[in-house]
This record gives C-alpha cells, structure tokens and sequence, in this order.
C-alpha cells in the first residue's frame, strides 16, 4: 500500500501555496468535509440508528425525513465552529442561519443540500449533500438573505458527496473539478478521480418519463427524437437512466457523459422546474462547467440568473456539451 496519496487536506494545502485558496476557504472545505464524514456515518447505519429528532414538512412542503434533519444539524453544528461563515441556508431551513456572535465573522456563506435524494433512503440507494459557497459582505454590514441571493457565477467553491457503495466528495474551486475516495479503515478522502471531464457527446439521458404529459414541446422533440434511435433523426440508439437522486446522476454524467433534465413543465404552473436554484442546480451547474459541460433551463444558462427567493426553484439540463447545446436550440426554435 501506499502512504504518499493526496488526500483532501494535503490537496486543499497545496491548493493554498499555489495562491489559488485562501487559508479560510481552505479551513471550510475541511469543515464541509468533516460534516459529509458524519453524515456518511449516519446514513449507512440505515435501519439500526434510533433516530430521536422530530420530523416535519419542509418550506417546500416536502416531508422530512429523520436524516434530513440529523444531515442538517450536523452541517450546522460542524460548520458554524470552524469560524470561517457568517451565515448558511439550506433546504431544510425556512430562512437563514445566522453565525451567533460568539463565533468569529468569517468572510464565507454556505448553501447547502444536506441530503439530497433522501426519498431513495429507504430504498438503500445512493444518496449525497450539495453544497455552494459565496463571498460573505464586507464589513460591519449586518448579514440578510439578500446576500445568499447571488448568482451562481459568483460562487467561490462548490461541491457534493456520494453515499454509496463508495462514499466520494466532489469538489471545484474554480479550477477543474477533483473526485475524492473515503478510505474508510482510516477516514481519509484520497484524490482518485483528478481534472474529471464531462464528454462532449453521450449516447445516455435522464429524465423522469412519467411526467412526459406535462413536458413542453422541445423536451418532448429531444426525447422522442433519442428514442427512434439510428432510424430516426439522432441517426443512434440511446439508453435511459433515472436514479432520482441528482447527486448520483450527476455522477453518472462526470464519469461516462450524459444528458440529465428537469425541464419546466406544465404540472405545477407556480413551479418553473422541481429542483432548487441556489442549492442544487447552482454548485451542479458550476461543477459540470468546471469539467467542460454545460447548465441551462433551455433559454438561458443557470449561473447567470439572479435569485429571487431563498428556496425559488428552476427548470434544469444539464450535462454534455453538445446534447444540452441541442436542446438551447430546440427551446430556440420553439
Ligand atoms: P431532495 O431529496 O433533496 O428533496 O431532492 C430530490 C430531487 C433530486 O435529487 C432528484 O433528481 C429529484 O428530486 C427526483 O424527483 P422525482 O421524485 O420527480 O423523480
Ligand atoms: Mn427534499
Ligand atoms: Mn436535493
Ligand atoms: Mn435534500
């Protein structure tokens, strides 16, 4: 075995004397990853945990599962000692959390997922958190959620992890996208997966078919037009994925390409889409830039829409180049 791998911290030090970090962004990165290292703990005792935390709905009126919550907390309670946030939000708090003053005003946000794809938990499938990071403001000026309402090209870091069969931690910090391995025996993240590139083309799409009947037409051209196959105008045949848990398509997608989609849709005209803006397809739409894919909701590219709303939800495609280039056209057209 060999002792002289890059783990996650020795990455994020040389990260550092290369000026590419700053030292508090680099201690957050730690503190995020100390969090996903719990909350992978707490996910895989499955059935055996007792859990004692109450449940409820959530501001988008989602039902919480216990590890919703227990994920939530852990984020919280992890990342509000390392000193280096004034504040986080997440799916599973209505509004912002404010650093108490006993903590040092850091110069970073956190907008964090703690659990993504947690209705496959009692399936035993994989699961994972999302995380964003922003610039905290300057100065004395007192934190509100108008400064988590940035766009998505401002964000400084972003990442998520996978629970799966092995636990793995994502990461860009503008620079390229790193995939990261738990040694389990040892709980350390190893570098396994160095400057992950999304393929251009894909012979693969994701999308939840059964809401086929509310799509709008350019969805409903791209995917009729995939499964024709090489008779029809695509000219090749296509294979269909769907997990339900965008972490693991996302995934997916970084190691062999694909096309991944929740397009708008007319089910819910409130609803322009089913995933959320700030902390789903934001630090998805950063990673997947960051290995050389694309983000869009069909008519403009995800990481320049200025939020409106905490929790606002948006359409998503997101994946190999030139699939969701097609699709930018087929909206286009329409
Ligand atoms: P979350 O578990 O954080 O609420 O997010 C679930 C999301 C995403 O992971 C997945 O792609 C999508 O919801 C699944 O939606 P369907 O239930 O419509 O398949
Ligand atoms: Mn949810
Ligand atoms: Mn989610
Ligand atoms: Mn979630």
């Amino acid at each position: 075995m060999s002792y002289h791998r890059m783990t996650l911290s020795k990455f994020l030090l040389e990260q550092r004397k290369m000026g590419l970090i700053d030292p508090g962004l680099g201690s957050l990165i730690n503190d995020i990853e100390s969090a996903c290292k719990y909350v992978a703990a707490a996910v895989s005792k499955g059935k055996l945990a007792s859990h004692e935390v109450s449940v409820g709905v959530n501001v988008q009126g989602e039902e919480q599962k216990p590890l919703d919550v227990i994920a939530n907390e852990i984020f919280l309670k992890i990342c509000e000692q390392g000193d280096q946030l004034q504040g986080m939000v997440s799916e599973e708090m209505e509004t912002p959390y404010i650093i108490p003053p006993e903590h040092r005003r850091g110069k970073y946000l956190l907008i964090y997922d703690p659990l993504d794809g947690s209705s496959n938990l009692d399936v035993n499938l994989t699961v994972g958190s999302i995380f964003s990071v922003l610039r905290a403001p300057e100065g004395e000026e007192q934190l509100e959620e108008k400064h988590f309402l940035r766009p998505g090209r401002e964000q400084v870091a972003a990442g998520f992890t996978l629970y799966g069969p092995s636990v793995m931690f994502i990461l860009t910090l503008g620079n390229g996208v790193n995939g990261f391995t738990l040694d389990r025996e040892v709980g350390i993240f190893t570098l396994t997966h160095p400057n992950m590139q999304i393929s251009p083309s894909t012979k693969e799409f994701a999308i939840n078919a059964s809401n086929e009947r509310f799509w709008e037409p350019p969805v409903r051209r791209y995917v009729e037009e995939c499964i024709k196959g090489k008779t029809g105008p695509r000219g090749k045949d296509f294979n269909m994925r769907w997990i339900a848990s965008m972490v693991a398509e996302v995934y997916r997608i970084l190691i062999r390409g694909g096309l991944f989609m929740y397009p708008r849709d007319t089910k819910d005209l409130s609803k322009p889409g089913r995933l959320r803006l700030l902390y789903e397809a934001n630090p998805m739409g950063f990673i997947v830039e960051q290995a050389g894919g694309l983000i869009s909701t069909g008519r403009e590219s995800i990481l320049d829409v200025v939020p409106k709303s905490l929790h606002q939800r948006i359409a998503v495609i997101l994946g190999s180049k030139e699939e969701v280039e097609l699709l930018n056209r087929y909206h286009k057209d329409y």
